[in-house]
């Protein structure tokens, strides 16, 4: 890792007078989740078929069974890494405004950041597909599945975006407001291929904003909007990080 990178940006992080993070799963991978692209991607070995909303929908017993191994079992006991842990504590010391995440394993929350926007939704609720009431996830019993709903038995899904539906209109409109403002984003862990959350960065970009990624390999945006390009896995960048900015 260049360490005079990292110093680098920490002269810019200091100097910024409103810092947003933007993330992807590469942030959480240190934490046993895996990615859904490059090495070790969930999208290597498993059609992504079960989180197309008209899938869902035609089959919801074979998308939840598929969705429960993929998530529920594994994000409920997953923890947060050094990396979400110094970006909750660049928050508390006044360097972070927010987090805009594309990841839905809620472990910036876990970690103490408190303005985080998610993107792609959380897999911590669940919505009633017929009447749209919202639990929170330990409400359902997911050894019964599909899961249903109190109020009309309608099948509930995860708040999650599947693909083909919109990014919910909160995190969106917030998130954008966010990198409008932003005179610094650090991206951490994105291939930055999926389209409208790739966008947020270049809107960044174009408002002025510097950009420092962190990524262990170069993403679509290492070449095109990144200033600062920090190769090397989250934890250990962004423990660097934290040491320099002694928090
Ligand atoms: N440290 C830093 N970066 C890492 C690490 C690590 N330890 N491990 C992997 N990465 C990087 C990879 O190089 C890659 O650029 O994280 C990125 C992971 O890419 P994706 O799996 O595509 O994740 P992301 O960019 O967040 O995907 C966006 O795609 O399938 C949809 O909804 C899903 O939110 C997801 C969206």
């Amino acid at each position: 890792m260049d360490i005079d990178k990292i110093t680098e940006a920490v002269r810019l992080i200091r100097k910024s007078k409103y810092m947003i993070a933007f993330t992807g799963a590469g942030v959480s991978v240190e934490s046993g989740i895996p990615p859904f692209r490059g090495s070790g991607g969930l999208w290597n070995t498993t059609h992504p078929i079960f989180l197309e909303i008209e899938y869902f929908h035609k089959k919801p017993l074979q998308a939840w069974k598929k969705i429960k191994e993929i998530f529920y079992d594994k994000l409920v006991d997953a923890e947060p890494n050094i990396a979400h842990l110094v970006l909750a504590r660049m928050e508390k010391r006044g360097f972070l405004e927010s987090v805009i995440t594309q990841n839905i394993d809620h472990l910036h929350q876990k970690a103490g950041n408190k303005y985080v926007y998610e993107l792609h939704g959380t897999y911590r609720r669940l919505v009633c597909t017929e009447c749209n009431s919202e639990y929170d996830m330990s409400f359902a019993d997911l050894n019964f599945l599909p899961p249903t709903c109190y109020i009309c038995k309608g099948i509930l899904k995860p708040d999650i975006v599947f693909f083909n539906e919109p990014i919910p209109a909160f995190a969106k409109k917030r998130s954008f407001e966010e990198a409008e403002k932003a005179d610094l984003i650090l991206i951490i862990g994105t291939h930055a291929e999926v389209l409208p959350a790739a966008e947020i960065p270049k809107i960044a970009k174009n408002t002025g904003a510097k950009i420092i990624e962190i990524n262990i390999k170069p993403s679509y945006f290492t070449h095109s909007i990144t200033d600062i390009f920090i190769q090397a896995k989250a934890t250990e960048a962004m423990e660097e990080i934290g040491k320099q900015l002694y928090l």
